[in-house]
């Protein structure tokens, strides 16, 4: 049975709101909720299992001369391909200033021009120069610095790492606390009681063999919410960077698509450019067709690489530190030779719905940054918008706990740092390795019927076998994709079908699933394979 780490007399006078994961929405959260007492559950020592850290475009913003919300609104609907919430995009790009108005007080060091004014980069569907960077590819890891420091200086906020979410405890239809447990394979479940829960665990990269996101970014908490029921919004549209390095490290490095944006171009291995034959906008087109261009070229046996000498040469270093560290760590040298590059999964559209305050479908459940679903993404998320939607949406998180719950006693807490920091990552066992090859073969940039259901069978053949809490609520995520995917029989945004390769007006819509459902897609899947004789 999980036991309360911190039984409640030894918490009187505390408030209870914790926040499952260390990332940016995580962070910026706790901040904006100082100094009511916080306390952040973290699977990765601070700053090391978030995907925001790596990130490297920057915020996108409406802050550059000539741009406007409203473009900002026409560009993130124009990616979504179709199903963007568009009150909510709007309500997203029209704080965005504000929120870089909190960064910037945070101590985040934007990039600035000579009269002071922040510098504006370009990345692929925006039709204005609008991401705000630091250091050209540093805007993650630079964030995450400021608001870490910004953190260990606020003694509301308790952070405690090396817990990996398991459930969400709840009584009737309200929660009461969050089941984690210790990286580690003796680990034993433990409570944290809660009387607000906001969930900031990331996204599902992890579940795929090929991805740019850390080892912590496995679905966690997006299971966690379905088992207890959370309504869960657009689980098929899975996000494939185009050019993440391809040297066979895991995860994978990033090139990012500012690159792109500054004139690198792809080639394949015979020299030749082959996007401007693709698609209008050529290397500038939305990631999923760039993605799917280069997908197909390596199916067909063939190189991609991203070739930065002539538009960027022997500059690289210093507007690109970031992804010229990854290239030398990899004996690369971009200012001579042209980068390989492979698509790898990157973001999750999908994911827990929320509302426009964060409010999941669970009384006493908030969600945000990836793991949520708020409908500003749609099919296909717009360059920088993710970094923007964490901290919109966790803001506006805050603002809701500070409403609902009573005032804080404003007790600090008498143990505050992350004294139980523990790294996460386990290496991949043979389930794990079986879950992520499948998801890239059958549930990746290219889907089809026949496909998906072998993956949903075998992810119901291994959860047959599978007794780990954290492989069942990886198994649960990788159904929850694959079980939406099959269902939808049109090709839209992050989502391809190579069976139904046109969109379909009937489809022009946002989907909800439940695990229920999942599951007996999966059973049936699983059950007509047994029928035929084949193993999954
Ligand atoms: C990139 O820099 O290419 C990634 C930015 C993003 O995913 O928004």
């Amino acid at each position: 049975m999980p036991r309360d780490l911190f039984p409640p007399q030894s918490r009187a006078g505390i408030d209870d709101v914790v926040i499952l994961g260390g990332g940016l929405a995580g962070l910026f959260c706790a901040l904006k909720l100082a100094p009511r007492p916080v306390t952040i559950l973290a699977a990765a020592p601070i700053g090391e299992g978030a995907s925001s850290a790596w990130a490297q475009g920057g915020v996108a913003a409406a802050v550059g001369e000539g741009d406007s919300i409203d473009r900002h609104v026409a560009d993130t609907v124009a990616a979504g391909a179709g199903i963007v919430d568009r009150k909510i995009a709007t309500l997203m790009a029209s704080e965005a200033a504000a929120r870089i108005e909190d960064l910037l007080a945070y101590g985040v060091p934007f990039d600035r021009d000579a009269a002071g004014h922040l510098v504006v980069g370009r990345e692929a569907a925006h039709s204005e120069r609008r991401i705000v960077r630091v250091h050209g590819d540093m805007a993650g890891a630079a964030i995450m610095a400021a608001l870490i420091a910004a953190v260990r200086k606020t003694p509301s906020i308790r952070i405690l790492s090396g817990f990996v979410g398991e459930a969400v405890q709840a009584d009737g239809p309200s929660v009461t606390g969050v089941v984690v447990r210790r990286a580690g394979p003796r680990s034993r479940p433990v409570v944290f009681p809660a009387r607000a829960l906001v969930l900031a665990t990331g996204g599902i990269g992890r579940l795929y063999a090929v991805t740019t996101n850390p080892a912590p970014a496995e679905g966690g908490g997006l299971a966690m919410a379905a088992r207890a029921g959370a309504k869960l919004a657009d689980t098929e549209f899975v996000q494939f960077h185009p050019t993440a390095i391809a040297v066979g490290k895991d995860p994978a490095p990033l090139a990012t698509e500012a690159l792109r944006g500054e004139g690198a171009i792809l080639v394949d291995d015979t020299g030749a450019r082959f996007m401007p034959a693709e698609h209008p906008d050529a290397e500038l087109a939305p990631r999923d067709v760039v993605a799917r261009a280069i997908h197909r070229r390596l199916v067909a046996g063939h190189k991609v690489f991203l070739d930065c000498r002539k538009a960027i040469g022997a500059a690289f270093p210093e507007r690109f530190p970031n992804v010229a560290a990854r290239c030398r760590e990899a004996g690369i040298d971009p200012v001579a030779d042209p980068i390989p590059v492979a698509p790898a999964a990157h973001y999750h559209m999908g994911g827990v719905l929320v509302d426009a305050n964060g409010r999941t479908t669970l009384d006493g459940v908030w969600a945000c940054g990836e793991v949520a679903s708020t409908g500003a993404h749609g099919a296909n998320r717009l360059a920088s918008n993710s970094l923007l939607e964490a901290v919109v949406f966790s803001a506006r998180i805050a603002e809701d706990i500070h409403g609902l719950l009573p005032s804080p006693v404003n007790a600090p807490w008498p143990e505050r740092n992350d004294a139980r920091a523990r790294a996460a990552a386990e290496p991949d066992s043979r389930a794990v390795s079986l879950l992520r090859q499948t998801m890239s073969t059958h549930v990746g940039v290219e889907r089809n019927a026949s496909g998906l259901r072998h993956a949903l069978a075998t992810f119901a053949d291994l959860e047959a076998k599978a007794r780990q809490p954290r492989l069942l609520n990886m198994l649960a995520v990788a159904k929850l994709v694959a079980a939406a995917a099959l269902l939808r029989t049109e090709s839209r945004g992050g989502h391809y079908r190579s069976d139904f390769p046109a969109p379909d007006p009937a489809w022009q819509h946002r989907t909800f699933i439940s695990l229920a459902q999942a599951d007996a897609i999966a059973e049936g899947a699983r059950a007509s394979m047994h029928d035929l004789g084949m193993e999954a």
